[in-house]
């Protein structure tokens, strides 16, 4: 499925379309290069899920953890650019921190991917003009509640 978001109120739109489909277990894996959009999609499917402070890029801090009753649901938000090995999501415990939670993962291939997963919803983004486009792919999971 393609998902044209030519600018950031597209991207709000989309962001609070995700948010209201999300289940724990879900991982929404954003991928495409710096500028993509990432981190943009991220906050705004944290804020529809009832957050309203600041969301921080967890690029420095590779997770940022959100709990209720501020958000909807449990929710980790990591940024997994600085890992060098997949393995090293073992010594952060991200296993730990997913226990009854959304992932939302920003560079998920160098964490080893999470496609295999049934509940992954892959969205690859990518510019197109001034703004993006967004190639989303479901896992068995996804079947029927696909947001658009
Ligand atoms: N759909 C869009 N249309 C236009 N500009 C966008 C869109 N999505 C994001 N941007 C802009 O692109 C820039 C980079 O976005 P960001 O989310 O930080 O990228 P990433 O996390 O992928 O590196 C930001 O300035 C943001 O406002
Ligand atoms: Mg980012």
């Amino acid at each position: 499925m393609i998902v044209e978001l030519p600018d950031l109120a597209a991207m709000e739109r989309f962001g609070k379309a995700l948010a209201e489909a999300l289940r724990p277990g879900d991982v929404l894996a954003l991928s495409g290069g710096l500028g993509a959009g990432k981190t943009t999609l991220a906050r705004a499917v944290i804020a529809a899920l009832g957050h309203t402070g600041e969301v921080p890029s967890p690029s420095f801090a590779i997770i940022q953890v959100y709990d209720p009753p501020t958000v909807r649901l449990p929710l980790v938000h990591a940024d997994f650019y600085r890992l060098t090995r997949a393995e090293e999501t073992d010594e952060i415990g991200l296993d730990d921190y997913r226990e009854g939670a959304v992932l939302i993962a920003e560079w998920p291939e160098h964490a080893g991917g999470f496609a295999h997963e049934p509940g992954c919803l892959s969205i690859a983004l990518e510019t197109a003009g001034e703004g993006r486009r967004a190639i989303v792919e479901g896992g068995a999971d996804w079947l029927g509640r696909m947001p658009r």
